[in-house]
């Protein structure tokens, strides 16, 4: 049996790599927010003046700019309204530009007389309320539609076209580029957590704003396209094709994803689609597809082994892609996306199982505030735990948990449960965040535990959930009051002995 002993620093040696590749971006990401929308959008609610004496209570419209309220990125997400769906139209060039209609359908939540939308970067060359061409302004990170008149309950459309080359953009929450990427071999995928939604397409972009999807991409022949959900049409063109894709589970902004690749294709995955029970099929570039990675097969193993500890798989399918030029993963929901270098890794199956947890820690399941992201990181590097048990037994999980918990001691891990802004993702929320979990096991034992989880993966599928829904789940069902060992493990400053 191949020791798991290593396995701690496959983390660590993740993120310094990818921080050393990036370090030299480090510089210039200040971590500064945004400019705030305009005092016109940003003005307390406008009161209309009646003009006529009729009885009627004519309705208060207010601008619907403020944002949503994450303590840690300020103007993501904007209030007002909740996105219902969004079609992006996307027409890919090979000079690398793109020309796109994104159209959002939303439902008002307040009589508003403006609305903001998230949008950074690129042309904006028209915008549409209703089938209207309407005013619009950029203010910062922000598109700002006004003035409008929706009454709160409308179901309302807004399309906006616009043309640009995309790039990647600087986070304040991760010290490398993130968003749209161009990879090599004519590669483009985007990787958007934890804010660059915005950078793509103009979203609420927010996780508390679930919605479903459609993708129409236009790409030149040769060209392959693969997005969340399902293919549901191919259309041939004479030059162009055009990829639709559809995914019909709530989706967060941030974990949308396209990925385009030359001559790529849908590899299925007969072994895992027999274990797991829905489709396995991965998006790989030719050489990978001709001879894909031998790992990718332990795929279905890992959904039965995850149902067994979280609950039902909660989309209709699952598959990785993978990309040059990238030394991480992302869980892109249904649609993982994996650096080359991850699938060469010798760890790859436990960033493999690790990727896999995320949909329903992360993707069904999602932050309800990016301070929270140990619910997300925690709990999907514990799924690295529980493979360990799986495949060596119970006796290498806790020589796995001693070994990490030993290194994290050493290297001095602060608390997991409130990370810095601007270090959202650093080795504690991963580590110490699946301490915490070892810890409620070790406490409540495995049948209190593991109902805990698949009670919580139940309860907030589909949405969102904070530190405090899971603590009362795990109260719940164990029957009794846990704040001790949660606040000790979430915020204490040293690991607990
Ligand atoms: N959530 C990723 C993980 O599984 C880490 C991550 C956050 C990331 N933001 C990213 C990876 C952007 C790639 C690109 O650990
Ligand atoms: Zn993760």
């Amino acid at each position: 049996m191949p020791t798991t002993r290593n396995l701690f620093y496959r983390w660590e040696m993740t993120r310094s790599s990818v921080l050393l590749v990036v370090g030299l971006l480090a510089a210039s990401c200040t971590g500064e927010s945004e400019p705030a929308a305009t005092d016109a959008a940003a003005s307390a609610p406008s009161t209309s003046t009646p003009t006529t004496t009729t009885t009627t209570t004519l309705p208060t419209f207010v601008a619907g700019a403020a944002g949503i309220g994450d303590d840690y990125y300020a103007s993501l997400g904007n209030g007002g309204y909740d996105v219902d769906h969004y079609h992006l139209d996307l027409a890919y060039g090979d000079d690398g530009s793109v020309s796109a209609t994104v159209v959002v359908t939303a439902a008002a939540l307040e009589n508003l007389d403006s609305f903001n939308l998230d949008f950074a970067g690129w042309q904006v060359e028209r915008v549409e309320v209703d089938g209207d061409s309407s005013v619009f302004e950029r203010v910062g990170e922000e598109l700002v539609v006004a003035p409008v008149k929706i009454l709160a309950g409308d179901v309302f459309k807004v399309e906006v076209d616009y043309t640009g080359t995309p790039e990647p953009i600087v986070s304040s929450a991760i010290p490398f580029g993130i968003g749209w990427h161009a990879g090599p071999e004519r590669e483009q995928f985007v990787a958007a957590e934890p804010d660059a939604a915005h950078s793509w397409f103009p979203s609420n972009d927010h996780p508390l704003d679930k919605s479903t999807f459609t993708f129409a991409i236009n790409v030149p022949n040769g060209l392959s396209v693969a997005a969340n959900g399902e293919l549901v049409e191919v259309d041939d063109g004479d030059a162009t094709t055009t990829y639709h894709w559809s995914m019909t589970d709530p989706m967060a902004p941030y974990l949308a994803t396209i990925v385009i690749g030359d001559g790529w294709t849908f590899v299925d995955d007969p072994v895992s689609t027999e274990a797991a029970g829905i489709p396995v099929s991965n998006f790989l570039p030719p050489d990978l597809a001709a001879d894909p990675p031998a790992a990718l097969e332990t795929t279905g193993k890992m959904v039965r082994v995850l149902e067994r500890a979280f609950g039902p798989y909660p989309f209709d399918r699952y598959g990785i892609a993978v990309v040059g030029g990238f030394p991480a993963a992302l869980e892109n929901q249904t649609l993982s996306v994996f650096g080359r270098t991850m699938v060469e890794s010798p760890y790859f199956e436990y960033v493999l199982v690790h990727e896999l947890a995320h949909q329903w820690f992360g993707d069904s399941v999602s932050v309800g505030a990016w301070s929270d992201i140990w619910l997300n990181e925690g709990f999907a590097t514990y799924a690295e735990l529980l493979w360990v048990e799986e495949l060596y037994g119970p006796g290498a999980y806790r020589e796995e948990v001693a070994n990490r918990i030993q290194a994290a001691t050493i290297a001095g891990y602060g608390p997991p449960g409130t990370p810095a802004p601007d270090d959202l993702f650093n080795a504690s929320v991963y580590q110490r965040g699946s301490f915490v979990l070892v810890a409620l096991r070790d406490e409540v034992g495995d049948d209190v535990f593991f109902e805990t989880l698949r009670t919580y993966a139940e309860r907030f599928s589909d949405g969102n959930a904070t530190t405090e829904d899971f603590i009362s789940a795990a109260e719940e069902i164990a029957g009794r009051d846990l704040g001790d060992l949660f606040s000790t493990w979430l915020y204490d400053e040293q690991i607990p002995a």
